[in-house]
């Protein structure tokens, strides 16, 4: 089995990769910990708790930093709607928040392992980078950090920004410069992890609950996706779900090919903040510190995510 702590800020696309991560045997999920991210840290720590309540799994869920490092917090509404899953309401929380705090309690899982852990983060870092900041004793204990963020080329928050690296360069510069072992599935990969709304129908004709609850989470998703100016011809019949990429290339790894690069952030630019720089002609002549994921096998990442809604759907 995988070890993992997942760290996610749900949003549409959280709630996928955590149905990814409960539908696949290989995990071990020893906590989740809540980002603020998609939203403001009430609203993704209710969403955690109703999502994991709906598909029944008892799991620690520890609420993080209510804001990031230095910035203002920016959420992203308008992507994800006022509550953050759209239009769906999954479940009253039965499942309550840890008394821990997200650092405390990644703290104790990672320090009590019996081997390395892999950190699963899908939002802005925040959390993980207080983590390594504050207990860098953690770091032998975590095998790898798979993060669903940045973009080697282009961005969705600005021409050359992504959402999660926009929200808190300075905690990506963190954890980019810990020594620890990072793999980034950026816009580069997850663009091209896209689902069809023809697919999006036969995902719907799974006919259990689940699958149209999810069904209708992503009609809302594909839509708010579709207002984003500047879409290339065809980008608005491509259901983006960016974060089940981090899940995904943890128990099929053989569906993603990717490269080690030098990467670093932009903290101060007053046009490019959160870009993250990737140093494909390795001319910095600066170590690696990630593995860059650039290519996915489509027809393969469908069918693990069809088989994971199917799955969750039978609980
Ligand atoms: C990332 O930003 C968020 O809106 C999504 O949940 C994902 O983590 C995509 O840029
Ligand atoms: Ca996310």
């Amino acid at each position: 089995k995988i070890p993992v702590i997942i760290d996610c800020d749900p949003g549409i696309d959280d709630t996928m990769m955590l149905t990814l991560a409960y539908a696949r045997p290989e995990l071990d999920i020893k906590l989740v910990t809540v980002e603020a991210g998609n939203l403001t840290i009430d609203k993704t720590t209710y969403n955690t708790l109703s999502f994991l309540t709906y598909i029944q799994k008892e799991v620690e869920v520890a609420k993080g930093i209510e804001q990031p490092m230095f910035r203002k917090q920016e959420v992203a509404e308008d992507i994800h709607g006022e509550g953050g899953l759209g239009n769906v309401k999954w479940a009253d929380p039965v499942l309550q928040a840890s008394d821990r705090t997200a650092i405390q309690a990644m703290c104790d899982v990672l320090m009590n392992a019996e081997e390395p852990i892999t950190i699963v983060a899908t939002g802005p870092l925040t959390n993980v980078a207080a983590l390594l900041f504050a207990h860098p004793e953690v770091k032998p204990f975590i095998k790898q950090i798979s993060w669903m963020g940045g973009a080697a080329v282009g961005g969705n928050m600005s021409t050359v920004a992504e959402f999660n690296a926009y929200v808190d360069p300075h905690a990506v510069e963190l954890v980019f410069r810990s020594g620890v072992p990072i793999i980034m599935s950026g816009l580069d990969v997850t663009h091209k992890a896209y689902i069809t709304r023809d697919e999006m129908t036969r995902l719907r004709n799974l006919g259990t609950p689940f699958a149209e609850k999810v069904a209708d989470m992503m009609n809302f998703y594909t839509f708010t996706q579709s207002q984003t100016p500047f879409n290339p011809p065809g980008f608005e019949e491509q259901i983006r779900v960016h974060d089940v990429c981090a899940v995904a290339c943890l128990v099929e790894p053989e569906l993603f090919k990717g490269d080690d690069y030098f990467v670093e952030v932009e903290l101060n630019g007053s046009l490019t903040q959160g870009a993250t720089l990737v140093d494909f002609a390795k001319k910095t002549g600066k170590e690696p510190n990630v593995h860059v994921l650039h290519t996915v096998n489509r027809d393969g990442f469908i069918d693990l995510f069809f088989n994971a809604v199917t799955t969750v759907g039978k609980t």
